[in-house]
């Protein structure tokens, strides 16, 4: 007999295929970012109602300065106006919503201030912990710790993985357990490198503006059936009966 895993506690998204949904349809780029609102929100929801704690969603990379100015810009207004629609349900349905990375100038002043209010809005929130990475990299919070520790003054023989991790950006968060990219892409574009260290990875082809419920039910599902063994020799959920010994 098998124990399967249960919920994960934390669940991240590497939303990805938003120009290849546009471009399938012959639209513009920014239609496909325009599409992933949708998505995002009904994966908010979904989560929410499936008992998960803590979401991430990977929205804007360090790297993704690198677009079209025009496409940035169009990326900037519409999650401002996603910010603006949705607060008042996310603050209804109990979720605190955080933004990981943040640190470009670049990003509109008004789109910050709206983030912050969001942030502030939320922050008694408990139900869900929702996390957007926006100009986040996941090196670049390594190098953020790294000075953090340097400015503390703490001594090199001190410093152990666990203190280490309390001086990346919102050290409460725990690690990953199960990441989620979409459109087939197999890579970590710089994702939350410390955090995911042990998680789980699917990679489903659906495109994340088709991505919904039903979508996130089966890499839950698939979640279920993982060994996770974390370096060790058996997982520890695990009952042999009818597996091979
Ligand atoms: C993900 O979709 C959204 C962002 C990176 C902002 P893409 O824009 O990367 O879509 P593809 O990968 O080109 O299809
Ligand atoms: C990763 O997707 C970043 C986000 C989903 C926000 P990209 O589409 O930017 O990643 P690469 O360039 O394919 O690695
Ligand atoms: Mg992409």
């Amino acid at each position: 007999m098998r124990i399967v895993n249960g919920l994960p506690r934390h669940v991240a998204c590497v939303m990805d295929g938003n120009g290849r949904w546009a471009a399938q349809r012959s639209l513009p780029r920014t239609a496909g970012h325009e599409a992933a609102e949708a998505s995002v929100i009904d994966i908010i929801d979904a989560a929410h109602s499936a008992g998960i704690t803590w979401l991430s969603l990977y929205a804007f990379s360090t790297e993704n300065w690198r677009r079209p100015a025009g496409e940035i810009d169009i990326l900037m207004r519409l999650v401002r106006r996603a910010i603006r629609k949705h607060a008042p349900a996310l603050y209804a349905r109990g979720v605190r919503c955080r933004f990981l990375g943040m640190s470009d100038p670049r990003i509109p002043p008004p789109l910050v201030q709206d983030i912050t209010d969001l942030m502030a809005l939320t922050s008694e929130n408990r139900q869900m912990t929702l996390t957007v990475a926006f100009d986040h990299g996941g090196r670049r919070d390594i190098v953020e710790a790294t000075r953090s520790l340097i400015r503390a003054a703490v001594p090199a023989e001190q410093i152990t993985e666990a203190t280490f991790a309390r001086h990346l950006p919102y050290p409460d968060t725990p690690d990953v357990d199960l990441v989620i990219r979409t459109s087939g892409e197999q890579r970590i574009s710089n994702f939350m490198l410390w955090q995911v260290a042990y998680a789980e990875w699917v990679f489903p082809q659906v495109l994340w503006p088709d991505f919904r419920a039903t979508h996130l039910w089966e890499c839950l599902d698939a979640y279920r059936w993982r060994q996770r063994r974390f370096g060790g020799v058996r997982q520890s959920t695990t009952i042999t009966g009818d597996e091979p010994r």
